[in-house]
């Protein structure tokens, strides 16, 4: 597995593999590699010749009082994790190789940022949406594959696509999983023992709502208010919003009958960390 940290040498690779007749996927990440991340290099080892993986903890999606200090970094096992997963190249450029100083041009996604996390994390999307094009157009991957743990970031990837052309087809990798339901996130590590065995109440909550959807309940109030019962069953967890919403602008439905998103963010009471779910009623992303 090669590992690239220069920008120029990572397209000129890239244009190596296109000139070969290669179909090149893209898994973007930013480290602490998993098993949702090794489910999504899997994918685009089915899909294409050559993987590349990036990494890179992109500083301009973080807040102010977010963790970008102490999100974690173990590089060398990060490696590891890739080339066991099928990876072939990394991609890791530092900071100053992707935004120099004078930097000052970035992709704004309209609208459907202004709700659940992006209504939280002003600038979060619009820093996902500027290092994403980044990356597609150093890497110029045929296939990019992202996880659906992550809707909005999925959807707003989508519309990026869409606005401006992106020559990529996207792919989007159901949400992968602990044993109890916790959905797997480089950030369950700051969990405290007993927030850790509070957090499954979250996938908990998504899935007696699913259970009401398939006997047929349509209100989107009372599927919001299982849930949250649910997750009230720990002191430990403060929900930050429960949403159920279109596909496609993010907009509340009140009364399902498209499919719709439901999405959870909690803050759990001891760490302060930050946990997001998510499932899709009455069909698939
Ligand atoms: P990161 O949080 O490292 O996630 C990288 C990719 O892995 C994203 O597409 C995310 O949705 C996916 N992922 C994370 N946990 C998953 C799980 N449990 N199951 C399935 N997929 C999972 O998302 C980012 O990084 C960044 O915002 C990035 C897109 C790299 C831009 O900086």
């Amino acid at each position: 597995m090669k590992i690239v940290t220069n920008p120029s040498e990572m397209k000129n690779l890239s244009t190596t593999y296109r000139k070969a007749g290669k179909t090149v996927g893209l898994v973007p990440t930013m480290g602490a590699l998993h098993d949702g991340h090794a489910a999504l290099m899997a994918e685009a080892r089915r899909l294409c010749d050559v993987v590349v993986t990036s990494i890179f903890v992109n500083p301009i999606q973080f807040g102010p009082a977010e963790d970008f200090s102490k999100y974690p970094r173990p590089f060398d096992r990060d490696c590891r994790k890739a080339e066991e997963s099928g990876c072939d190249v990394v991609f890791a450029p530092a900071a100053g190789a992707i935004y120099p100083a004078d930097f000052s041009t970035f992709v704004d996604v309209e609208k459907i940022t202004d709700t659940l996390c992006g209504a939280r994390r002003p600038g979060h999307f619009k820093g996902v949406a500027t290092v994403v094009l980044k990356f597609f157009n150093i890497i110029s991957p045929h296939v990019a594959v992202f996880g659906q743990k992550d809707a909005q970031q999925c959807l707003v990837i989508r519309r990026m696509v869409r606005d401006l052309d992106c020559p990529v087809r996207l792919v989007f990798v159901p949400t992968v999983r602990e044993q109890d339901g916790l959905a797997i996130s480089s950030r369950n590590m700051y969990l405290s023992p007993e927030e850790r065995r509070a957090t499954p109440l979250i996938y908990k909550g998504l899935s007696a709502a699913a259970l009401l959807y398939e006997s047929g309940e349509r209100s989107a109030a009372k599927l919001k208010e299982a849930i949250a019962q649910t997750i009230r069953g720990s002191a430990l967890l403060a929900v930050e919003y429960i949403e159920i919403v279109d596909m496609e602008t993010l907009a509340p439905v009140p009364q399902l009958s498209a499919p719709v998103l439901a999405a959870v963010a909690a803050r759990t009471a001891e760490t302060g960390t930050r946990l997001i779910d998510n499932v899709v009623l009455g069909g698939t992303f």
